[in-house]
C-alpha cells in the first residue's frame, strides 16, 4: 500500500473515531457478516429432521449471546423449560449459569455464547412435551447428527475458548470416554470444525444444584479459564 494511501486510510479512521464509531469499518462489516451467518444456520436448524429429535420438539434451541465473544458455554441440550421457550439454559441450571458468568467474569449471558451440543430437547418419552422430569441426554448418534451445527457455530463465532458443561458435552467435544470428574480441571486444545480452540471441561451448572460441594471445583476451573482470556 502506498503511504499516501496509507495516510488517507489513517485519517479516515481518525475521523470515524471522532464521531463516536468505536470499531474499525471491517469489525463491524465482518459482525454484520457472522449475524447473517448465524441467522442462515438458524433457520436451518429450524427446520431440521435430520434426527427424530426434529419431530419431537417443541422449538429448537439455536443457541444466543455475543457473537463475537471469546468465550463459548455448551451445554448437552436443550430440556423442558428450554424447548418451551425456544432458548438454551433459561431453566434453574441457566440461572445458576447467569450467576457464575456475572459472578466470575463479569459479565452478562448475553455478552458471552452459549449453545448445546443437540438443538433440540432429547425426552425419555417423547409422546409426552408437557411433562416435567421428561429430560434425558443426547446418544451417541443424536450429538453426532447435530455437531456439524455447533462447529459451523464454532467457524463464525471463533471463540478462544470453548467451556464444556458436564459429562456429555464434554465427551463429545473431546472425544473422549472419560467422565467430567477426570476430564475437568485441564485445557485440552483441539480443533473443532475449521477452528482452533482451547477446550475447558467443567460440571454443568444442573449438577451444582444437585451437588452444591462441587462448587469450590468449579471455581478452580473458571479461575482456569480467566487465564486464558
Ligand atoms: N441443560 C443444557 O445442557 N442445556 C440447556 O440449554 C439447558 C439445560
Amino acid at each position: 500500500m502506498s503511504e499516501n494511501r496509507k495516510e488517507l486510510l489513517k485519517k479516515y479512521f481518525r475521523g470515524r473515531k471522532a464521531l463516536g464509531e468505536e470499531g474499525l469499518w471491517y469489525d463491524k462489516k465482518k459482525s454484520t457478516m457472522k449475524e447473517k451467518l448465524l441467522n442462515k444456520l438458524e433457520k436451518e436448524v429450524i427446520n431440521c429432521r435430520r434426527c427424530p429429535l426434529g419431530n419431537q420438539r417443541i422449538n429448537a434451541c439455536f443457541g444466543s449471546g455475543d457473537y463475537s465473544s471469546k468465550l463459548m458455554f455448551v451445554g448437552e441440550g436443550p430440556g423442558y423449560n428450554e424447548d418451551h421457550q425456544g432458548e438454551v439454559f433459561v431453566g434453574r441450571a441457566g440461572k445458576l449459569l447467569k450467576k457464575i458468568i456475572k459472578g466470575v467474569f463479569g459479565l452478562d449471558k448475553n455478552q458471552v455464547y452459549i449453545t448445546n451440543i443437540v438443538k433440540c430437547h432429547p425426552m425419555k418419552d417423547p409422546s409426552v412435551p408437557e411433562k416435567r422430569g421428561n429430560d434425558r441426554p443426547p446418544t451417541t448418534q443424536e450429538s453426532e447428527t447435530c455437531i456439524g451445527y455447533l462447529y459451523s457455530q464454532i467457524d463464525i463465532i471463533k471463540p478462544e475458548v470453548v467451556v464444556t458443561l458436564g459429562s456429555p458435552a464434554s465427551k463429545t467435544l473431546l472425544d473422549s470416554t472419560v467422565g467430567i470428574t477426570k476430564l475437568r480441571g485441564k485445557v485440552y486444545e483441539k480443533t473443532l470444525g475449521n477452528s482452533r480452540v482451547k477446550i475447558v471441561p467443567t460440571y454443568h451448572p444442573a449438577y451444582l444444584l444437585r451437588s452444591p460441594s462441587k462448587k469450590e471445583e468449579t471455581f478452580k476451573d473458571t479461575k482456569l479459564i480467566k487465564g486464558l482470556l
